[in-house]
C-alpha cells in the first residue's frame, strides 16, 4: 500500500506539475518549490480547520519547507532557463536579496507554532508573507 502510494507520487507529481520543462536545473528548482507549495497547503488546510491539526504531519510539512528553503541558493545558483520557467532574471542580478528572502522563508517556517489552530493560523501569516515577498519580485 505504502509502496503503491510512493510509486504514484513519484510518477504522477512531476509530470503533472511541470509538463514540458526540458532544463533539468529548472525542473529541480520547480520541484523544490512544488514541495514547498504542497507542504504549505497541508499546513494551510489545518490552519483553516479544513483538516484536523495533526502534530506529526504539521512538523513534517514544516521540516519540508525548512529543508527546501535551505536548498534555494544551490537550486537557483545556475542561471538556467526554460520557456516554462517563471523565474525572473533579476534573481541573478539581485542575488543577495533573493537568497535573503529564501532565508526569511526558512525563518518563518521555523517559527510555525502548532500549539493549536489559532496559533498555526497566526504563524502561517508570516510564512505566507515570506512567499509573497519573493514571488512579487522574482516570479513572473
Ligand atoms: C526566495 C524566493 C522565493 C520564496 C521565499 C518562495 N518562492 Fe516559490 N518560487 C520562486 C521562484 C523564483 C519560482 C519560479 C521558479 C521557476 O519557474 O523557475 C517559484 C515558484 C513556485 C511555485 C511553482 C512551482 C512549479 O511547479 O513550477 C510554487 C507552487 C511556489 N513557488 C510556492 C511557494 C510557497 C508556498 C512559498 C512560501 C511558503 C514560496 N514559494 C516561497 C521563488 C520563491
Amino acid at each position: 500500500m505504502r509502496r503503491l502510494l510512493l510509486a504514484t507520487l513519484l510518477t504522477a507529481t512531476p509530470l503533472m506539475a511541470h509538463d514540458g520543462v526540458k532544463d533539468p536545473q529548472v525542473m529541480a528548482r520547480m520541484d523544490g518549490m512544488a514541495a514547498i507549495g504542497a507542504a504549505t497547503k497541508t499546513l494551510g488546510d489545518m490552519a483553516k480547520g479544513e483538516t484536523t491539526l495533526h502534530q506529526a504531519k504539521a512538523r513534517m510539512a514544516r521540516d519540508t519547507i525548512v529543508l527546501q528553503a535551505g536548498k534555494i541558493p544551490a537550486l537557483f545558483e545556475a542561471e538556467a532557463a526554460d520557456p516554462k520557467s517563471e523565474a525572473m532574471p533579476n534573481i541573478w542580478t539581485d542575488w543577495a536579496d533573493f537568497t535573503a528572502k529564501g532565508e526569511a522563508l526558512k525563518a518563518a517556517a521555523q517559527g510555525l507554532d502548532f500549539t493549536d489552530q489559532a496559533a498555526l493560523a497566526a504563524s502561517m501569516r508570516a510564512l505566507g508573507g515570506s512567499c509573497a515577498a519573493c514571488h512579487k519580485v522574482y516570479r513572473k
